[in-house]
Order: structure tokens, then C-alpha cells, then sequence
């Protein structure tokens, strides 16, 4: 099989849109845990944990299998893509915990070999004209250091991590331990190929949720959940972040919206209440289960509270 080329190209400016700035200095009303490098052991496998939080980014045995299991078909990928772009031309994803960028890489490669059979698809059509973009997005608070993400990818071959590293490179140093910057200089895109964009707002979940609600409103089209266990880390899992899920998914029927390693009960109510119909599917290696949401809500905007800022409809 030919292996997908992924080129990065650094956008023009690597931020957003001035008007989706939503954060100044004098601003401090969300909790403000700072964005840093990540500290990460390594377990056997050549896999990271993070002491922190008392979690591994994924199990031992095959990560890359894993990502592509749990999340790309979580979200029935490729399938979702065979009759979306009939009358679409971007399909979204925001992961919560970008970590590696595995889950990235894992669903660019599947971009991509779905890509080259949509264009021989719609050239014998002659239907060319509409370019599907995948348009990726990744929350992360604590981005690996370059020296991890290349310790992790030496074991671990991925298609385009060469070009992740690189870009990874170009990460500010003046981002970690910074957790005051303006929005803008801890959002970085990059263009991967011609028909995938990369987004990574180096934030907490909260804070780039809260401008992926002033700027996505009803426009993705998946959510990855990865944001370690709800035991260790309740706050990628709170009402505020199902509240803006919610908000910004794309109401859609026959396909899933929300791919999670978790099935924790917690995260399960928290998915229901705000709009997920959830699934269990069938897990990975030791993990008997993970879990899918299909969207069926249709709410309110989240406000700057938690439990009343939404209403089911
Ligand atoms: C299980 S790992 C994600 C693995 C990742 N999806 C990958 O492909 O490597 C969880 C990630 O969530 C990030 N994280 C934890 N708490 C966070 C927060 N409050 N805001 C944003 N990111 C957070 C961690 O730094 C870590 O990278």
C-alpha cells in the first residue's frame, strides 16, 4: 500500500482571527491551570504516562492500532465520509487531548486513502469540483517536549510523524508556562496536504472550548474524548465541556459524534444529558469496552455556568 505524504505548510499567520481572541490580560474569570510541557515516564512499550494524572496516554501493546480502533472507528471512519460530502465540504473532528497526535496521524492516513478514492470517484463522475477538507482539531493544555514526541515515534512508526515532529518544532517555547499569552499565540495551524488542516490550541479544555464555541457553533462533526480517566482528571469531563459539545456538534443522524476510551457511568450520564444517545461498543486488548455518542439534543448556548447553562430542547 502507497503510505500517504503528509507536507506542512505553516498558514500565513499561525493564529486565529482576531475577533475569536475572546482572552486579554486582565481576563482571568476560568480556572487558569497552565498551559506546560507535559512530564511523561515511559512504561514498557516506549508508551507515556503521566504521573500527574496517574494515567497512560494509551495501553501497552499497540497504540497505533488502539487510536485507529477506539477513536477512527469510533466515529465510523471511513463510512461517515462516503455520503457526508454529497453536500458538505469540511468535515471537522476536535479532540480533547491532543497528546501524541496519534489519534491526528491515525485519522490523516485514513483521510488519505479515503481521499484518493473519492477523487477517482468523482473524476469518472465528473464531480471534481467539490475538494473535501478534514479540518482537525486538538486541545491540549500540556504539549509533549519535542525530545518525548521523538522518543515515542522512534518506536512507533506513524505515517507523517516526520512532519508532526517538524511542526512540533516550531512550537513556541514562550507557550508552556505561559498560561496568560492571548489566545492567539497559543493557537498554531498548519496545513497537511492540501485537504487536511491542523489546529491545536495549546489551552485548557475550558478555555478552548470556550472559543471553539464562539467560532464552531453547530460545525463539528466529531468529538475524540481522550482526556485521560474522570477519576484522575474530572475537569476534561465536566458539565461545562459536554455543555459546549453539545453546542457546537452538527446535528446529524446516522452517524456517531463522540468517540471515548472511557465508559466511566460519570462520563456516560454527563454524555446523555446533554443530548448523546451513548453506545458501548467492543474495547481494545484488556479494556473489555469503550464508548460512542450519536447527538440527538439540540441546546442552548453554554454561558459561564454549569448545570443551568443548558437545556435540553
Ligand atoms: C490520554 S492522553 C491523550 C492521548 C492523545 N489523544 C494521543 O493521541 O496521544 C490525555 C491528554 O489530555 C491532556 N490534558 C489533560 N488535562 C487537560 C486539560 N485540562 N486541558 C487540556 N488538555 C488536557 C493531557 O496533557 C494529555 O495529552
Amino acid at each position: 500500500m502507497r503510505r500517504a505524504v503528509l507536507h506542512i505548510i505553516p498558514a500565513e499567520n499561525n493564529f486565529l482571527e482576531k475577533k475569536n481572541d475572546t482572552e486579554n490580560d486582565t481576563e482571568n474569570d476560568m480556572a487558569p491551570p497552565q498551559t506546560n510541557w507535559a512530564q511523561v515516564v515511559w512504561r514498557k512499550n516506549d508508551t507515556p504516562y503521566a504521573p500527574a494524572y496517574d494515567d497512560g496516554y494509551f495501553g501497552e501493546t499497540d497504540p497505533a492500532a488502539e487510536a485507529h480502533h477506539v477513536f477512527c472507528k469510533g466515529l465510523a471512519l471511513p463510512d461517515a465520509w462516503k455520503t457526508f460530502f454529497e453536500d458538505k465540504t469540511t468535515f471537522r473532528i476536535v479532540e480533547l487531548g491532543f497528546g501524541t497526535g496519534l489519534n491526528f496521524l491515525q485519522t490523516a492516513q485514513l483521510w488519505q486513502k479515503w481521499q484518493e478514492k473519492w477523487q477517482e470517484k468523482t473524476q469518472n463522475e465528473g464531480t471534481v469540483e467539490n475538494k473535501p477538507l478534514l479540518d482537525y482539531w486538538g486541545i491540549e493544555a500540556h504539549p509533549l517536549r519535542v525530545k518525548d514526541l521523538q522518543h515515542f515515534y522512534r518506536r512507533h512508526e506513524v505515517c507523517g510523524a516526520g512532519n508532526l515532529l517538524q511542526a512540533w518544532k516550531g512550537l513556541p517555547t514562550s507557550v508552556a508556562n505561559n498560561p496568560r499569552l492571548p489566545l492567539r499565540k497559543h493557537t498554531l495551524r498548519w496545513e497537511f496536504a492540501p485537504s487536511i488542516r491542523l489546529t491545536l490550541l495549546l489551552q485548557d479544555v475550558e478555555r478552548a472550548l470556550a472559543s471553539i464555541v464562539a467560532t464552531l457553533a453547530h460545525e463539528v462533526d466529531g468529538w475524540y474524548c481522550d482526556g485521560f480517566a474522570p477519576r484522575s482528571n474530572p475537569a476534561m469531563w465536566s458539565d461545562k465541556v459536554f455543555a459546549a459539545l453539545a453546542y457546537c456538534t452538527r446535528a446529524r443522524t446516522s452517524f456517531p459524534q463522540l468517540a471515548s476510551f472511557s465508559v466511566a457511568k460519570s462520563v456516560r450520564t454527563r454524555a446523555n444529558a446533554y443530548g448523546f444517545h451513548t453506545r458501548k461498543r467492543k474495547g481494545w486488548c484488556a479494556k473489555r469496552e469503550v464508548l460512542q455518542g450519536f447527538f440527538r439534543g439540540n441546546l442552548t448556548p453554554p454561558v459561564n455556568s454549569t448545570q443551568s447553562s443548558t437545556q435540553q430542547a
